[in-house]
């Protein structure tokens, strides 16, 4: 059962293609996003960052020289730049260096060719899509297959493209506000790593939102001034109450809720998913995949746990602790 911080009314867990289905087509299209959301999932995620001229895109991150055709343009080599985001040095092409005009000329690749050999056969063909297009699958999908197919888009960087004049925050509001989807009851939860940035869009965001948990020690905001706290000060029962006054639902990474040992082997629960229920809060949980294991087409409807595989069995080890999603 849902707690009551839920706007929605599934009767859980929901499934959430987590940047499409990912493992059967370059992650973050439109194709991967259509095909996850025709083998049964519930809402697509896209990640979202800005162009140069405002307009929100879905990558997992801003520099796109892995995960589009970019360095192959010679038009584009002057774009190259060396850059530190939330604190780490990265060098390549930025989204936010290209206009979405310039951007739809590239094209979709396959992130880990050596993993998912197979997307290789999709490299070249899928623009970038923009969230507005994103937006427009899940309206044609929700009619078509008959059932509401749901958005998660997640802010990638904020605090950086605030930082830059490219804040993030106001263009998602607009966008869901043009489309009729700033509601509280709108299929759609908001998502993030960054507190401030989530405390932010509370004041603007009818629509659920969710605080992304990561499993390590990393400082849970990447520009914290003087806040030295981590995502494990955010699980405690006083995190969590902190969190459930900005915040509909924690989404936490797989190992805050049934850690590993240093061989990979599962440990005993942690009480999080209790803890964050009791104050109110739905836990969804990510990612059940491996990079390398596929949950099969019709993993919905078949009632063989052994065709499941690694991640499936996973998947109902981590929905037996009473998660959301
Ligand atoms: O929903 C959680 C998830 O989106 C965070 O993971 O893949 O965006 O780094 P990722
Ligand atoms: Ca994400």
């Amino acid at each position: 059962t849902l707690p009551s911080a839920s706007a929605h009314d599934e009767k859980g867990p929901i499934v959430i293609g987590h940047r499409g289905a990912s493992a059967y087509r370059p992650e973050h299209t439109l194709a991967a996003y259509e095909l996850a959301a025709r083998m049964g999932a519930d809402f697509i995620e896209p990640d979202l960052v800005p162009t140069k001229d405002g307009k929100l895109v879905a990558r997992h991150e801003n520099e796109i020289g892995g995960t589009t055709d970019v360095s192959a343009k010679p038009q584009f080599a002057d774009r190259k730049k060396t850059k530190t985001i939330d604190g780490v040095a990265i060098t390549g092409w930025f989204t936010e260096d290209f206009t979405l005009a310039e951007l739809k000329t590239l094209r979709a690749k396959e992130r880990i060719p050596a993993i998912r050999p197979r997307n290789t056969l999709y490299d070249g063909r899928f623009e970038v899509p923009t969230l507005q297009e994103v937006i427009d699958l899940a309206k044609r999908l929700s009619r078509e297959l008959d059932r509401e197919i749901g958005i998660y888009p997640e802010t990638k960087h904020p605090t950086y493209f605030q930082s830059i004049g490219l804040a993030l925050e106001p263009k998602l509001v607009d966008v869901l506000n043009r489309n009729g989807l700033n509601r509280r009851t709108a299929k759609v939860y908001v998502q993030s790593f960054e507190v401030a940035n989530l405390k932010q869009l509370n004041r603007s965001l009818r629509v659920p939102i969710v605080q992304l948990i990561n499993g390590s020690g990393a400082p849970y905001d990447f520009v914290a001034a003087g806040d030295k706290r981590t995502y494990a000060d955010l699980v405690t029962p006083a995190g969590l109450r902190e969190i459930r006054s900005y915040a509909d639902g924690v989404g936490l990474a797989k190992d805050v809720i049934i850690p590993r040992d240093a061989n990979g082997f599962l440990k005993a629960p942690t009480t999080v998913v209790k803890d964050a229920h009791k104050v109110g809060l739905v836990v969804h949980s990510w990612t059940f995949r491996n990079e390398n294991s596929f949950l099969p087409a019709d993993f919905r409807s078949s009632t063989d746990p052994a065709a499941y595989g690694r991640a499936f069995e996973e998947y109902d080890l981590f929905f037996k602790q009473g998660v959301d999603g």
